[in-house]
């Protein structure tokens, strides 16, 4: 699996241990930067990771800044992009199993690095488990990405699961 990974000048040291750790799990790392503690700015490594991910040519991201707010912004103004900022590891196979995130992200000076490790690690091991219901959430959250201003506005969009919930059919 190829994982492109990406930070600021803030969590480099803590980006290059995550990607060795990865690396040494068996993944293939893409490594977008940036490369030293030389002042730069989280947005143009968060685009760079999300367009890999959003292309193909990379399977799964990671990125990190100090609080992970930044890049993860970043990241989700790209169209195919997904990213989910986590401190823990519920959080982030909820993003993967239910919301189909294919970006992870972190704040590298509040979460600390073998949680990152880990947390890393389980988000890239799972896998989305589709439902009609999360089905069309993650199409409603893609519309806002995609222009698709009918599935955006449509006030009658989640009519169809609102039934099931009226009918005892969930349980969440
Ligand atoms: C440094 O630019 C810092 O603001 C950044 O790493 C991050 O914390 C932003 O969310």
């Amino acid at each position: 699996m190829k994982v492109a990974i990406g930070c600021d000048h803030i969590v480099t040291d803590t980006k290059m241990a995550v990607s060795d750790f990865l690396k040494a799990a068996g993944y293939e790392v893409i490594d977008c930067g940036t490369y030293d503690f030389t002042r730069t700015h989280y947005p143009i490594f968060g685009k760079k990771v999300a367009e890999l991910v959003a292309s193909g040519e990379a399977d799964q991201g990671v990125v990190m800044c100090g609080t992970g707010i930044g890049i993860t912004n970043s990241v989700q103004k790209v169209p195919g992009a997904r990213v989910a900022l986590v401190r823990d590891m519920t959080t982030a196979v909820y993003a993967k199993e239910h919301l189909n995130a294919n970006i992870v992200g972190f704040g590298g000076r509040i979460t600390g690095q073998f949680l990152i490790q880990d947390i890393a690690k389980a988000f890239l091991d799972a896998t989305y488990q589709p439902t009609p219901e999360s089905d069309a959430l993650v199409a409603k959250i893609d519309a806002c990405w995609k222009g698709d201003a009918k599935a955006q506005a449509d006030p009658h969009y989640f009519d169809e699961f609102n039934e099931k919930w009226a009918r005892g059919e969930y349980h969440d």
